[in-house]
């Protein structure tokens, strides 16, 4: 005992002496912030009256408050006020009436991949998670050509940060195409064709973060041709399912229409923001396989790599999202909860489009705003014209160019098309 003593004793004065310097941290650099979050950080902090968060892809009310979905506040107070609720560990995998009803949320009842058992659904840490161990599952056990992820350019920035984490190399291909404000559909579609075989393309299932620029289904079908010529591996990010036309369905159209044709694939499924679920972290990675036995096999997998990140997910919100899923009274209210997210992000695209071309005549064509669909909106200015909106109007958007529509409302829309106005022209 004395002996030990003496040796803490002993540590503690190199430590004190500076004699010990591993643990000093000194060659550590410095990372920079996030892009995004930072935002919201210097939104808060900023005390001008006027100022505008158009940063953060999160839903807000017209008076400019998150908004919890009414269908929200009803299945809590049935969770809460249920007396069989424990805090029991879920399943490694997560609450499996939650998985396979998330699965037919975004595949249908009725796909071939559902209804012959191909599916294996995994809870994940929102969408972010399903990226992460989707990439990691790949990492291990895709036959690549190389470890290689092409993205679309640009997309959202945290996938270039997810997929180098696992070992997994990210390459970019054409998808926005700045002369139309459009989709680069010609150049995308050859960088799919010279892509070597079985290379796996990240995808976004619909409204497009950061453009809001879709494929029309047309494209999509050629896109899927594609894939299947080369033997490509599809990585689907759902995101904003329902966001996008306010019809869970229809958001869903490209990822069923990939099923039905056999193109290999998985989907990363996110219920932050159609449920308003930002913090509760709900998501899930949904796999298909070939049979029910492969499937079977990547469930043990992804049940491996799961329990050592994280053992057990959360079960508050997937319990949330379960219950509004498989109750049809609750279901229907949510349909209703989206329409009216999506019916006001429509309403601001076309208010804002209305003051840029017809009362402010903003140099330029606008149209674009109209035609971009979802959470965001690239509206095509420059980074300086983004830089000098941030610090002289105080409205945070990345500098990209993207806005958050669901951070405009009746209030601010005129400052910001007016400021958005004076920075085209150079007046700001
Ligand atoms: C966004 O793109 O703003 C959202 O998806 C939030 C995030 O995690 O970046």
């Amino acid at each position: 005992m004395a002996a030990r003593l003496t040796q803490v004793k002993n540590h503690l004065q190199s430590i004190m002496s500076g004699t010990i310097t591993a643990e000093k941290w000194d060659e550590v650099p410095l990372a920079p912030p996030d892009a995004i979050f930072k935002l919201t950080a210097a939104y808060k902090a900023d005390t001008y009256p006027q100022k505008v968060n158009l940063g953060v892809g999160a839903y807000r009310d017209d008076d400019n408050k998150p908004w919890v979905l009414p269908v929200v506040k009803k299945a809590t107070e049935i969770l809460v006020n249920d007396p069989a609720l424990d805090h029991e560990y879920l399943p490694i995998t997560g609450l499996p009436e939650y998985t396979s009803a998330a699965a037919r949320l975004i595949f249908g009842a009725d796909s071939p991949a559902v209804t012959e058992d191909r599916i294996t659904s995994v809870q994940t840490i929102s969408g972010t998670g399903a990226n992460h161990l989707g990439a990691l599952f790949l990492s291990r056990f895709y036959h690549w050509n190389g470890k290689r992820v092409y993205v679309s350019d640009p997309t959202w920035v945290n996938h270039h940060q997810i997929f180098p984490l696992v070992g997994v190399e990210v390459s970019t291909y054409p998808y926005y195409d700045p002369k139309t404000i459009g989709l680069a559909f010609e150049p995308y579609l050859d960088a799919l064709k010279s892509a070597p075989p079985r290379s796996v393309f990240l995808i976004h299932a619909c409204a497009h973060n950061p453009t809001g620029v879709d494929p029309t289904r047309e494209q999509w079908s050629k896109i899927a041709d594609v894939m299947l010529e080369k033997g490509h591996f599809v990585f689907f990010d759902s995101a904003y399912q329902g966001f996008a036309s306010g019809d869970l369905d229809n958001d869903a159209w490209a990822v069923r229409e990939f099923v039905r044709r056999d193109v290999p694939l998985l989907v990363c499924q996110s219920f932050a923001k159609n449920a308003g679920l930002y913090g509760e972290r709900v998501g899930a990675l949904h796999v298909v396989s070939p049979s029910k036995e492969s499937a079977t096999r990547v469930k043990s997998q992804l049940s491996v790599l799961a329990r050592s990140e994280i053992s057990n997910p959360p079960a508050h919100g997937a319990r949330l999202v379960s219950l509004i899923l498989n109750t049809p009274e609750l279901f229907e209210a949510w349909k209703e909860d989206i329409r009216t997210m999506a019916g006001r992000i429509i309403e601001m695209r076309k208010e804002l489009h209305r003051l840029l071309s017809e009362e402010l005549k903003t140099p330029g064509n606008w149209d674009h705003i109209l035609n971009q669909i979802g959470m965001f909106s690239f509206t095509g200015i420059n980074p300086s014209q983004s830089q000098a909106i941030v610090e002289k109007a105080h409205i945070y958007l990345t500098q990209n160019g993207r806005i958050s529509m669901a951070g405009l409302n009746s209030h601010n829309i005129r400052y910001f098309a007016e400021s958005l106005d004076k920075a085209v022209r150079g007046m700001l």
